[in-house]
């Protein structure tokens, strides 16, 4: 397996701190609770919040989706063992990357249904060309073509996760 680098380092830290100036303007006497979801959004996370200098909570939330062999549906599974208390929370939820957009329409549904006042998406990456739930995530870090990625928190069976960089992955 070889990775491309796609994303340098530098760019994501300067996105990150762009994106962290704009929530805390939009965020400033709002009680904001960034929620990120397991695993693949750790790195993100503890970068981003070092740049957000508004008191703000941190929660965790753990989704896998499980695509049947004989049908396009997902089933998301949710590991609510660290939830945050989320009620009249305004809730930013953070991912690491949109593909079909399935995992973060479904995680903005729950923690709606949970007792969020508010719940608005960021993504590092959006995935171009394999979205099926229409979802706009309201902060976006990089838009890229349909290839498979891993790094910066992002992996392939669990390894490339500690790359400071996004790259493309190929065999
Ligand atoms: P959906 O389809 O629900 O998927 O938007 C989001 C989840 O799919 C995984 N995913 C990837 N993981 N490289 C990865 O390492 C990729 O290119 C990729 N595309 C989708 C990821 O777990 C994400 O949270």
């Amino acid at each position: 397996m070889t990775v491309t680098p796609l994303i340098t380092e530098e760019q994501i830290q300067d996105r990150l701190s762009q994106l962290g100036r704009r929530i805390e303007e939009d965020y400033t006497g709002r009680p904001l609770m960034i929620v990120a979801v397991l695993t693949g959004s750790l790195v993100a996370l503890a970068d981003l919040i070092r740049r957000i200098q508004i008191p703000h909570r941190v929660g965790l939330v753990q989704a896998s989706s499980y695509r049947g062999a004989t049908t396009r549906n997902t089933t998301l599974v949710l590991n609510e063992s660290f939830a945050p208390d989320v009620v009249g929370r305004d809730v930013l939820l953070l991912d690491d990357i949109l593909d079909t957009g399935q995992t973060l329409a479904a995680l903005a549904e729950h923690l709606r249904d949970r007792g969020a006042s508010r719940v608005r998406t960021a993504v590092l990456l959006r995935k171009i060309g394999r979205q099926v739930v229409p979802i706009e995530p309201d902060y976006i870090g990089f838009t890229i073509p349909d290839v498979f990625v891993v790094g910066y928190g992002l992996d392939y069976n669990d390894d490339y996760r500690h790359l400071p960089y996004v790259g493309v992955l190929a065999e």
